[in-house]
């Protein structure tokens, strides 16, 4: 009787408007976990439209020498109230490990090494670390402009001048650099003095730094899991079967009563009662005025226009033959002596290597060495030719690293473009200054456009999670969040 009644139920749902047609615009994560939530609850008219020739968006895990990597999202960022762990962990994926057999919860090693290629601050390493940590606490009150990277020089400050015999004058900017960069890298910003510091203490800045990773595998997984693929691919949702590659949306129409049209550069075109936009906080700032007519309501304007989106790259390197001690864990950061910093840093093919932060090992992946960067070197990095890249990230590894360690040959490298593509134009969003100034909120930039009660365009995304922003489980939360508001909608009108 139950069994007839929910039956009945979920056939009535869509009497009034019959299979609603709902076009997703990218098929990211949240784009896909959108989809999802959606044909599981019997809203089947579904489209997703993808401008890359792949899906996963800001997801992009590729073979690399033996290993699957992550040129995008990559560690599952905390443990509790995480939707991807609490997907993924269930099925024996996840581990905090370095490897098989190598402890848990193993210290990481931070070391600091100078452009001259010396160790430096071995005495006060980890203490100093710890400082500049605890500096993403404390109140925003005394600050002038409110940045984290005022807190951040102030700290800095104080603690140079108690520790003048082991910071040398010019150990001191190269020290702020290097730990500005890391930061920026957490908070996905451009620039450490825009990020608003009074936001961070109130959202929690994301979920931490706890780094959850998917052994021999890589992020992607979690597409496969959201698609119902993993773990039975009997079950697989026809999420594929609904995606469109290469469509990239131009233009977005929802004047008057009828079917919002949408429109691809090929010339394609679209109708729909529903449109989830699911692009990147950096594509909405740049096309938002062209893709949306009539052009967004001021709120949503207001909250695109003002949010910070961030420059981020990877650079990872394959050796046959590793010259780091793979047993170990370590954070190694790049500090620039003055004047190497100013040979460099006017010169437009060299000066990206300033925003190399730091390198890693990876994972499970003992052959692999990865370096971060921040800010807007990264852009720069984008557009040096291979060859040129290549011999130049050699020889910053050279002299960072070529007097502590007997180098090899890497065999193969890597680097992201996240920040010259068109389809990103970043990594990933941030408090900035402006974001408070404007009275600009996450929930403002998820805010759909209604027409009468009606969704009509809605916004899922990474950016519009007041939590978790800047990660894979907040894009899931969000698009998840906006299939809801569909179901809900129609349960509503019958
Ligand atoms: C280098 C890097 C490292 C990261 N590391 C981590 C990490 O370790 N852990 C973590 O949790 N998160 C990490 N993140 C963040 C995480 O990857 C993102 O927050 C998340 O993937 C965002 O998902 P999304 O669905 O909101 O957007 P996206 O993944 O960007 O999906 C949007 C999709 O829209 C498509 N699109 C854009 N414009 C159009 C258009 N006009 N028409 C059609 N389609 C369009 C894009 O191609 C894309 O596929 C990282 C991100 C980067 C870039
Ligand atoms: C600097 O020294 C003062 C005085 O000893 C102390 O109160 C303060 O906590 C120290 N700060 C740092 C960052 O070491
Ligand atoms: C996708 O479509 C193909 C061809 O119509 C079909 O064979 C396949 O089973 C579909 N896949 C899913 C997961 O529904
Ligand atoms: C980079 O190229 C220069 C000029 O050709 C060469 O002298 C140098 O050895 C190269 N460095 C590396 C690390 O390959
Ligand atoms: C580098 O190789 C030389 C010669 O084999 C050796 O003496 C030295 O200890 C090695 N250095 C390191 C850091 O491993
Ligand atoms: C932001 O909100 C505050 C308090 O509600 C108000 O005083 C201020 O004028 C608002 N600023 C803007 C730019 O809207």
């Amino acid at each position: 009787m139950r069994a007839l009644l929910l039956l009945l139920c979920v056939s009535n749902v869509f009497a009034e408007e019959k299979d609603p047609k709902v076009i997703i615009v990218g098929a990211g994560p949240s784009g896909i976990a959108a989809a999802s939530k959606l044909l599981q609850n019997g809203i089947t008219d579904v489209t997703i439209l993808e401008a890359e020739g792949r899906i996963g968006g800001r997801v992009n895990s590729t073979i690399f020498g033996d290993y699957w990597i992550d040129l995008g999202g990559q560690w599952v960022h905390g443990e509790c109230n995480n939707v991807a762990h609490d997907l993924a962990a269930p099925l024996g994926l996840l581990s905090k490990a370095m490897g098989p057999g190598r402890p848990e919860e193993e210290p990481v090693n931070h070391r600091y090494y100078s452009s001259e290629g010396e160790v430096i601050m071995k005495e006060l390493g980890v203490e100093f670390f710890t400082y500049v940590d605890e500096s993403a606490h404390g109140s925003a009150e005394n600050l002038k402009s409110g940045s984290y990277g005022e807190r951040l020089d102030n700290r800095l400050n104080e603690y140079y001048n108690n520790h003048t015999d082991k910071i040398t004058p010019d150990m001191r900017n190269g020290l702020a650099h290097a730990v500005k960069l890391g930061l920026m890298a957490l908070q996905g910003a451009t620039d450490l003095n825009d990020v608003s510091f009074k936001m961070i203490q109130e959202d929690g800045g994301s979920s931490g730094f706890s780094v959850v990773n998917w052994k021999d595998r890589a992020y992607a997984t979690i597409l496969e899991i959201l698609m119902k693929k993993i773990p039975n691919p009997e079950e697989e949702l026809p999420i594929m079967n609904k995606t469109s590659l290469n469509k990239k949306v131009i233009k977005i129409e929802y004047n008057g009563d009828g079917p919002i049209k949408v429109t691809t550069s090929d010339g394609s075109e679209y109708t729909a009662d529903h449109v989830i936009s699911t692009t990147s906080l950096g594509v909405l700032k740049a096309d938002h005025e062209k893709i949306f007519k009539p052009v967004l309501p001021e709120k949503n304007k207001n909250s695109i226009e003002s949010f910070g989106f961030g420059h981020n790259a990877k650079i990872l390197l394959y050796y046959d033959e590793p010259w780091w001690d793979t047993t170990e864990s370590f954070m190694n950061l790049l500090i620039w002596r003055e004047a190497d910093r100013k040979e460099i840093e006017n010169d437009p093919e060299k000066s990206w290597m300033l925003g190399v932060a730091y390198s890693l090992p990876v994972e499970y992946k003992p052959k692999l060495l990865f370096l971060w960067m921040s800010g807007p070197y990264c852009e720069q990095m984008e557009k040096i030719p291979d060859e040129l890249f290549k011999n130049q990230t050699l020889g910053l590894i050279e002299r960072f690293f070529g007097k502590s360690y007997n180098l090899t040959q890497p065999k193969d490298i890597i680097r992201t473009r996240w920040n010259t593509n068109e389809n990103f134009r970043g990594t990933y969003s941030y408090p900035s200054l402006a974001s408070v100034a404007n009275n600009a909120s996450r929930e403002q930039l998820g805010t759909p456009v209604m027409r009468n009660d009606k969704p009509v365009i809605q916004f899922a995304g990474e950016a519009t999670e007041p939590h978790d922003y800047g990660t894979v489980h907040g894009a899931i939360v969000s698009g998840w969040r906006e299939a809801d508001r569909l179901i809900n909608f129609y349960k509503k009108k019958n």
